[in-house]
């Protein structure tokens, strides 16, 4: 039988590896064979980046007109509606997670795409109210050539949002889904040929980060790098970029907590600590993943959560029924799995959960860890899977302290019925995400991003934008008439004598 191979976009081509190099992926809820896709290399990374480059400064892209790239951004976000079924499918079957998330996220996606559509076309200039005879302004342009670098846990999602801002803003891009979860991103690019963006504007390269990845961050022709996904393979990227002054966008990782005071709801509070820490399996960058409880509903909270936690169903994410998958790679499975061992070995206390599901697929099922120490490797470390590790707090002071005492500040969120007590929790924590009573709803609207080490710069709503522009002062002279800050020619001494 053969195979097909998907191929990468560039310069308004399908095109295959230079190297010939074919990549397998496997269903993760089956370790079954999925599809085979060509392996991008350093030089067509190279080639991809310099059609952008021509795209840019020869093809006049960088001065097209905003109401046509909204134009293009709306006819892809109509043919991405129509293809939501068929999409969320395959999301489902590479990257594993249930199909309700799935179809949630290209749901999400066509939305990224209408809302930046939207703006391109409003205001984004200033002028400025400036002594003397001149008129003084501000115009956004387009930063230039950028590398956007995506991550596995959310394939298109977080591809869609690098990538409608920088069309909204002018920019040309060559965008590295993650080598495990390259499938509903080549789809995407399959609309986006079809809405006929002009060749070069935007390019896929399939393949590794030490090589595309690593030379998109590294190359001089490219503008600005985008990145999401760890903190380690973020720092890499900074001190690459900084070679050539880059602008960086990082998204990075999260030990965010969740703190529950014993006046909350407490069925909302139990609720969403299980939809925080075990949603898309808890690879998540913004999961929930520290429980912190007051210590007088400890007991009560803990019986409920782990009665709760025990009865989820875990499996294919084709099923209906399913209500959490399998995790992204047998690699990913693997560091969950060493991250269990090391929470017993701290002596921290393993409530549920904690092995392997005996089946095929990477699946582990839902873990608690209590009795934990702030420095614990598990407190303190992203494990990036279905493992909730839960602090007890006697104060409000105690839990701010506890909650802001890692490295990490993505998100957070505090459950409470005292709405005093909850702003003034929310406004001492050092986090980019908030919530009070829920967690995880954010929208395309509002910035997401993180303080500390879990990134730099904000993607999404009006930040989203700037992100992708430059700033130009313009000044303008009403007055055209010399000034004579230095004096005027003077006549010749022999011209002077008469
Ligand atoms: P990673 O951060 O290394 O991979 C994310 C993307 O970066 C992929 O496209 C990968 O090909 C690319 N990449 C890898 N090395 C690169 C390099 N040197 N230069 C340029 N690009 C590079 O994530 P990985 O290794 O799959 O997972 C390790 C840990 O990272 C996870 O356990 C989790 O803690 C964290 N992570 C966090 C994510 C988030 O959303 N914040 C997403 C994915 C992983
Ligand atoms: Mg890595």
């Amino acid at each position: 039988m053969s195979r097909i191979i998907e191929k990468m976009y560039v310069d308004g081509q399908w095109v295959e590896s230079q190297s010939g190099e074919v990549r397998e992926l496997v269903n993760p809820a089956t370790e079954e064979y999925l599809a085979s896709v060509t392996e991008g290399t350093i030089e067509d990374t190279k080639s991809a980046i310099e059609a952008a480059r021509r795209a840019f400064d020869e093809d006049d892209w960088a001065f097209s007109k905003a109401r046509e790239r909204a134009a293009l951004l709306l006819k892809a976000a109509d043919l991405l509606e129509q293809k939501i079924d068929e999409i969320s499918l395959l999301e489902t079957l590479n990257n594993g997670k249930p199909l309700r998330e799935s179809s949630y996220d290209v749901s999400d996606a066509v939305d990224q795409l209408r809302y930046y559509a939207g703006i391109a076309t409003k205001p984004h200039g200033q002028t400025f109210d400036v002594p003397d005879e001149m008129t003084s302004s501000v115009v956004r342009e387009p930063i230039g050539v950028v590398g956007q670098i995506i991550p596995w846990n959310y394939p298109l999602v977080m591809a869609v949002q690098k990538i409608a801002p920088a069309i909204a803003a002018g920019c040309t891009l060559v965008i590295k889904p993650a080598e495990q979860t390259p499938l509903t991103l080549i789809r995407f690019f399959e609309i986006l040929d079809q809405v006929g963006f002009p060749k070069g504007v935007v390019n896929l390269v399939l393949g590794s980060g030490k090589t595309v990845g690593a030379e998109l961050a590294r190359n001089e022709l490219v503008d600005k790098i985008a990145f999401t996904g760890g903190t380690e393979t973020g720092r890499a990227i900074m001190i690459s970029a900084a070679q050539t002054i880059k602008k960086v966008g990082l998204e990075l990782g999260g030990k965010s907590p969740n703190i529950v005071f014993a006046d909350a709801d407490f069925e909302t509070a139990v609720d969403y600590a299980l939809y925080a820490i075990y949603a898309n399996q808890g690879q998540v960058c913004s999961a929930g993943s520290r429980l912190l409880l007051e210590e007088t509903i400890y007991d009560k909270f803990v019986e409920e959560l782990v009665a709760r936690a025990e009865q989820i169903e875990v499996g294919d994410g084709t099923s209906p029924t399913t209500e959490m998958g399998p995790l992204i790679s047998e690699t990913q499975m693997n560091r969950v799995l060493h991250y269990i061992e090391l929470g017993k070995s701290e002596g921290a206390t393993l409530l549920c959960g904690g092995k392997r599901l005996d089946r095929n697929g990477y699946f582990i099922e839902p873990t608690i860890f209590t009795h934990t120490t702030p420095n614990m490797r598990i407190v303190q470390e992203e494990i990036f899977g279905p493992m909730l590790v839960i602090q007890t707090f006697k104060t409000e002071e105690e839990a701010i302290r506890l909650a802001n005492g890692t490295k990490y500040g993505l998100a957070g969120a505090v459950f409470t019925s005292d709405v005093a007590k909850a702003h003034r929790v929310i406004r001492k924590l050092r986090a980019g995400i908030t919530w009070i009573n829920t967690y995880h709803p954010t929208y395309n609207e509002a910035p997401w991003g993180g303080y500390k080490q879990s990134g730099i710069g904000r993607e999404l709503g009006t930040f989203g934008l700037e992100a992708y522009l430059e700033v130009k002062q313009i000044n303008v002279n009403l007055q055209v008439e010399p000034t004579h800050w230095f004096k005027k020619r003077q006549p010749k001494t022999n011209e002077t004598v008469s």
